[in-house]
């Protein structure tokens, strides 16, 4: 069976790095508070007017083509993710194909927020197996610091998240037995509303939404509790799914990739599986929850490390707003 692989990798972080130390100046937070609730110390924010959601994804995207030796005009497609785009409408996908100057090839926008890279590659995967098309990007890019009540209102999900974009071009695989070996998507819609932003929205007039001022429907809220107890259970739970279908157990996985939430679900998620530390990948510390673009950056810097190497199962999984999770199992 055709199979697709991964031929190239890379990421696009803004310069702007603002530290617990930092946040502090604004809302009542501490920086012991951030670090132990969430394993985080700094994350990236660009500067506003400078920098933007597909500027980002367009940096990555360039990087990633780069690094697999891949012209942008040989793109057949480009799938973007992205939990907030430059305009409600559009989506970051034609931009992107813009500014690469991709001769008008097809750009899906995906909106599964923090599974929206899993979601990507899977769809990816999908054109390149039936042998639709043979070079496909997909790029997960983020803009939150705009988004985020930076009060003490907002404390509890202002102190996650940061910006920064990832992405990786896929490719048909020559060699059996490798590349993207299985995908698993889910989602649950009743539990929408413990992590969602509301407005702008389609269901309000807008001249409603206008005379509203700035009240928190305007900023995400978040149950952090009840989406930590589901994030760890729906990884644990996705990932199982698919090493039972690939013929695998826990104990074949040389690397987990999972969707930098808070070190505190990745250790929950590696206690479960009964992974070695080193076999679970982190990098939270520095970037923060960087929603669809957490999985391509951790993974571009997991290969720079030296972490993955030829013939290693590699397990990405994800779970976030929607509630949406779900994996891909790759043998890289
Ligand atoms: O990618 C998927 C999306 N998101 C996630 O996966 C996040 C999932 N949830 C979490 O990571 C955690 O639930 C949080 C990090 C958000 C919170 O950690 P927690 O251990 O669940 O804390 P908590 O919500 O139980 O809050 C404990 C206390 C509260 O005070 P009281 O009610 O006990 O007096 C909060 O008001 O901590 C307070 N608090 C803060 N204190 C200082 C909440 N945010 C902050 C803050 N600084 N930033």
């Amino acid at each position: 069976m055709r199979r697709s692989r991964i031929l190239g990798l890379g990421k696009a972080l803004p310069d702007r790095v603002v530290s617990n130390f930092d946040l502090e100046k604004l809302m009542d937070t501490s920086d012991e508070w951030i670090r132990q609730r969430s394993g985080i110390s700094e994350r990236r924010h660009i500067e506003v007017g400078e920098e933007t959601t597909s500027g980002l994804a367009i940096k990555a995207a360039q990087a990633a083509l780069k690094n697999a030796g891949v012209e942008a005009s040989d793109l057949d497609l480009i799938v973007a993710a992205t939990l907030n785009p430059d305009y409600l409408f559009p989506g970051i996908g034609v931009s992107v194909q813009d500014a690469l100057g991709c001769y008008t090839i097809g750009a899906v926008d995906i909106r599964t927020q923090c599974t929206g890279f899993i979601y990507g590659l899977s769809v990816a995967d999908q054109f390149i197996r039936t042998g639709t098309y043979k070079r496909v990007l997909v790029v997960g890019a983020e803009v939150q610091s705009t988004a985020l009540d930076m009060s003490t209102r907002g404390r509890d999900v202002a102190v996650l998240f940061g910006d920064g974009a990832g992405a990786a071009i896929l490719g048909p695989c020559e060699e059996e037995g490798r590349g993207i070996l299985d995908t698993r998507l889910h989602s649950e819609g009743k539990w929408a509303k413990e992590l969602f932003l509301e407005a702008p929205s389609g269901s309000l007039p807008r001249h409603e939404e206008l005379a509203d001022g700035l009240t928190p429907r305007w900023y995400p809220v978040m149950n952090g509790r009840k989406v930590f107890i589901h994030a760890v259970r729906r990884f644990t739970e996705t990932i199982h799914e698919g090493l039972v279908a690939t013929g695998n157990t826990p104990g074949d996985i040389d690397l987990l990739v999972p969707h930098q939430a808070n070190q505190r679900i990745t250790e929950a998620i590696g206690k479960a599986l009964e992974l070695a530390p080193e076999r679970v990948y982190s990098n939270i510390h520095r970037y923060g929850n960087t929603t669809s673009a957490s999985i391509p950056i951790a993974l571009t810097e997991a290969v720079e490390e030296g972490r993955i190497s030829e013939g290693d199962l590699v397990v990405l999984a994800a779970f976030g707003s929607g509630f949406t999770w779900g994996s891909a199992l790759i043998r890289w």
